[in-house]
């Protein structure tokens, strides 16, 4: 099976709460106007599929009021082209030929989103180039076919530049076929504010929250391998709001997650005291 999730927008009229951080929703709606295909860079957590769930919602029908649709395939090593063409499958005496994600929407519209598709198999990316390509075609040699693009598909991949290795590197050939709209941890006080719509936060919580993010990652370098994403964060609010007191909700949604090394371990831990000592914050005793 290739792990897609279509949207389930479809049924939920109420836009998702998206708080921009620059200029990506001009920078989107300008791509999306010329269907030029996009790469949304930056590390895990920074809100890039929350992202495209709100712009899918903001480019609705007119008419009937329902999102764009939005298909998203997290790629893994195993996925290949086939994964997102499509396959025949045994049927009665015959087969039947199935849409695979990709297929599906170049086929009906909306938007693609094939998220790392660093970590898919090579062959992926030759279909990603047919795509980008200005006739917007898709080559299905099964069926002995060309697929021209549905008008209202859009080409969308993610790239997180810290994971990767050169040998996963995104090759220059295929990231020139891109805009890319680059995705980094929110300013504080839009932080905070995240915390507060999705993490149900206080503010002085939220507050204190952002800004002990803000100095762990700025630790990245020397000792982590990437800092406490927005998600990270938003878990730490929601134990918190659990009744699980602050420490410990850091402890095992920021500290236990962003290293295994008990050096760098330690760093984390004086910093999370700093802002959460013992017996002060909220839900301690
Ligand atoms: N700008 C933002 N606006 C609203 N929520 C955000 C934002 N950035 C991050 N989040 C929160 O962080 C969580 C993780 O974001 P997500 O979109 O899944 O990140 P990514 O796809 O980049 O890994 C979201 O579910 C949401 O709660
Ligand atoms: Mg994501």
């Amino acid at each position: 099976m290739t792990p897609t999730s279509g949207s389930s927008l479809d049924s939920a009229r109420s836009v998702p709460y998206y708080l921009p951080v620059g200029d990506e929703v001009d920078l989107f709606f300008g791509a999306y106007a010329d269907r030029t295909p996009v790469l949304l860079k930056g590390p895990t957590g920074t809100g890039k599929t929350r992202f495209l769930e709100y712009m899918a919602w903001k480019l609705r029908d007119a008419d009937s009021g329902s999102p764009l649709p939005l298909t998203t395939v997290s790629c893994q090593e195993d996925l290949t082209a086939g994964d997102l063409l499509g396959r025949f499958l045994l049927e009665g005496d015959g087969t039947r030929w199935v849409d695979g994600p990709l297929t599906a929407a170049v086929r009906h519209g909306g938007i693609c989103y094939l998220d790392e598709v660093v970590e898919a198999r090579k062959d992926v990316m030759v279909v990603v180039h047919s795509l980008t390509d200005h006739r917007r075609f898709l080559p299905l040699a099964k069926l002995d076919q060309t697929l021209e693009a549905h008008p209202s598909f859009l080409l969308v991949i993610s790239y997180n530049p810290g994971y990767q290795t050169s040998l996963k590197d995104l090759k220059h050939s295929t990231r020139q076929r891109f805009v890319a709209i680059e995705f980094g941890y929110a300013d504080e006080a839009t932080e905070a504010e995240i915390l507060t719509h999705e993490g149900g936060a206080s503010a002085a919580l939220a507050d204190s929250l952002a800004a002990m993010a803000g100095r762990l990652r700025r630790l990245n370098e020397e000792h982590l391998i990437e800092g406490p994403s927005t998600r990270l964060l938003v878990y730490a609010a929601q134990l918190i709001g659990r009744g699980v007191s602050a420490r410990r909700a850091c402890e095992v949604s920021i500290a236990a997650v962003v290293t295994d090394d008990p050096i760098a371990r330690l760093a984390v831990d004086e910093l999370i005291s700093a802002f959460f000592p013992p017996g002060s914050g909220e839900n301690d005793s």
